[in-house]
């Protein structure tokens, strides 16, 4: 039965879930006993699940006590969202910067929670320092091995794992994706390469393939795991899948359920490695931001319950893309130039629980 927003909200609001529950059931003292005790702070988000929960983080954010405290209180592990990037740590001269990646890691030393790199390769992201080589079989080569090595070595022991590779299948599922990358090491093989090589620097690290719409596009998907089902028969080290989970509030309610599923079946540990929902990506027609809202609900609940149902062994972890709303990538200018302003995350602007995190809370625990 699909939970309705309500009564899963209902339910939660008498377990306590305080700001989230608040949030959803409708302000204290409307209609309630004034004299009812203040609720509890929301419980933990982590404390409802039996596996890591994350967070994406930024040292920007990191360095607001309010965020630091919230992502400390509701998770257990953190993903860089930025400066863990080839972007970010390759200076075009070939030097490498790690003092934001440092911070992060420091951080989450510091307070217990499990750190995840992203990512080491991607298509989206190259450098001049090798675009100066392009071509130059050997040295490409080298440089590439040094890359990975320098960085997933940085963290051996420190990063539980890795997204070695990011985002390597077409939309469209007809193949990989041609990038600098395959141009000079191979279609598939700048793939095997990548995972030798972050093998080699951290043998301890669960070594990651992570993609985008794996929910919605069934041909892509199908891509991917024949992807990975190569990498594993020809023994890659390949450790877990990533499904990023990038959804959209008019997604078809059932469409992430069959997609844990179907990728689960390869046996490997799954990474839900990016959540977040979009109200503003919904395209259909007339749909109310309160209708918007409720899909934004039932979507949590879905994929927080769908991963929760995996058996504990592929449960490696469920991470969000963001803490709060106006931090989400989907809110920059480019993706959301003028209001209304997306709310894909699970806390609001101010840091106040949403329904979405009641959802979640209620998916992790079979509610
Ligand atoms: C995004 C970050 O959220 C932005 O802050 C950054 O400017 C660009 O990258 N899939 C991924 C992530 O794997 O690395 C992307 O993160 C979002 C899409």
């Amino acid at each position: 039965m699909t939970p309705t927003r309500r009564g899963l909200i209902g339910g939660l609001c008498a377990a306590g879930l305080g700001a989230a529950g608040l949030g959803a059931c409708g302000r204290a003292g409307e209609g309630q006993a004034q004299a009812e005790p203040a609720p509890s702070p929301t419980p933990p988000l982590k404390s409802f699940a039996r596996f890591p929960v994350g967070c994406a983080v930024s040292l920007q954010h990191l360095n607001d006590p309010s965020d630091a405290a919230l992502v400390a209180r509701h998770f257990s592990q953190v993903t860089a969202e930025w400066e863990m990037k080839m972007e970010y740590i390759l200076r075009d001269d070939g030097g490498f910067r790690f003092d934001a990646p440092d911070a992060i890691a420091a951080f989450a030393r510091a307070r217990g929670l499990r750190l995840f790199g992203h990512n080491l390769i991607w298509y989206a992201q190259t450098s001049p320092a090798f675009a100066r080589i392009d071509g130059e079989a050997a040295a490409f080569a080298a440089a590439y091995r040094n890359y990975i090595l320098a960085v997933a070595g940085r963290y051996r022991g420190q990063a539980v794992g890795w997204d070695v590779v990011n985002e390597p299948v077409l939309d469209d599922g007809s193949g990989l994706r041609d990038c600098l990358w395959s141009r000079n090491l191979g279609g598939a093989d700048y793939i095997r390469r990548a995972l030798d090589h972050a093998h080699e620097a951290d043998p301890g690290a669960v070594l990651l393939i992570n993609d985008y719409n794996l929910e919605s596009l069934p041909r892509k998907r199908a891509t991917f795991m024949r992807l990975v089902e190569g990498l594993l028969k020809a023994g890659a080290p390949i450790g877990g899948i990533g499904t990023q989970t990038h959804l959209a509030t008019d997604l078809a309610g059932g469409a992430v359920t069959t997609a844990t599923r179907d990728l689960a079946s390869l046996g490997l540990p799954i990474h839900v490695s990016e959540l977040d929902i979009s109200l503003n990506r919904d395209r259909s027609a007339f749909a109310s931001l309160a209708e918007k809202r409720a899909r934004q609900y039932r979507l949590a609940h879905e994929t927080a319950a769908a991963f929760a149902a995996l058996p504990n062994a592929q449960r490696f972890a469920f991470t969000l893309w963001g803490l709060r709303d106006t931090e989400s990538w989907l809110r920059s200018p480019k993706e959301n130039p003028s209001p209304p302003w997306d709310a894909p995350l699970a806390f609001d602007d101010a840091g106040r629980a949403k329904p979405m995190l009641a959802a979640l809370a209620a998916g992790f625990s079979g509610r």
